[in-house]
């Protein structure tokens, strides 16, 4: 592991193989660990999704874990405020147009470009995103879902861009749910999505400010959705 100042104010841990850094991020925050920290690695064994899943992250990615200290109790907003850092950090660098797909993808073309998973250790959040940037080959369940940013980005520069914007964020306070609004692939969509065990369908109309997304199906019924999958009927 190699351990140097990169950003001002940020320690950053860099691995060139690591089972997870949202893992060894959670490790070091229990054993005190000065915040905040960047975890970055170049490929990860045992990378983490949403619900459980796995992240493919065999290399040719940015896989980062960015731990801190904030008064924001929510992880939606802060899997939110991410979202908006990644996808701003991308236009930036490379001009590329962006999705967001509610609560936590990033997309590209109609796919998936980068995952963001919020985890709360103790009185502290670990931010962890994952970007495909120049991945060889993805796995068969994946290939045909999954998509490159490409061009020649590195991933210590994209990761820099997302640690200051996400930093900037949370400091300033600046309001960010508008912007993740206007970048949203489900909003004005019919969508499909479990609830309480069942299957309904209804269209994505908004997202509040606490980052749930609001639903009205055929009758006008609401459901406000705070966490779960949500998938958009073509
Ligand atoms: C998702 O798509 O469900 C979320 C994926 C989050 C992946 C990133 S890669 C860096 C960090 N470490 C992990 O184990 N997971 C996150």
């Amino acid at each position: 592991m190699r351990r140097f100042l990169f950003l001002k104010g940020v320690k950053v841990y860099s691995f060139n193989r690591i089972d997870s850094t949202n893992n060894e991020a959670k490790i070091r925050i229990e054993k005190g660990i000065k915040l905040p920290a960047l975890f970055i690695a170049k490929s990860q064994t045992a990378g983490k999704g949403t619900r459980g899943r796995n992240f493919y992250s065999d290399g040719g990615g940015l896989y980062m874990s960015l731990a801190l200290k904030t008064d924001e109790t929510k992880v939606q907003r802060l899997t939110v405020l991410a979202a908006v850092a990644v996808a701003q950090s991308i236009e930036a660098l490379t001009g590329k147009n962006v999705g967001i797909k509610w609560v936590n993808d990033i997309y590209l073309g109609g796919k998936k470009l980068c995952g963001i998973l919020c985890e709360r250790v103790n009185d502290a959040v670990v931010i962890g995103i994952g970007v495909n940037l120049f991945v060889k080959e993805f796995p068969d369940e994946i290939k045909d879902i999954a998509v490159n940013l490409g061009g020649s980005i590195s991933p210590e520069k994209l990761a820099k861009e997302i640690t200051n914007r996400i930093l900037g964020l949370i400091c300033s306070g600046q309001e960010f749910i508008e912007y993740y609004r206007s970048k949203s692939v489900l909003l004005g969509k019919e969508v499909s999505y479990v609830l309480n065990g069942n299957l309904y369908t209804g269209m994505a109309v908004d997202i509040d400010d606490s980052g749930a997304l609001i639903v009205k199906d055929s009758e006008q019924n609401t459901a406000i959705l705070s966490s779960g999958d949500v998938t958009l009927i073509k």
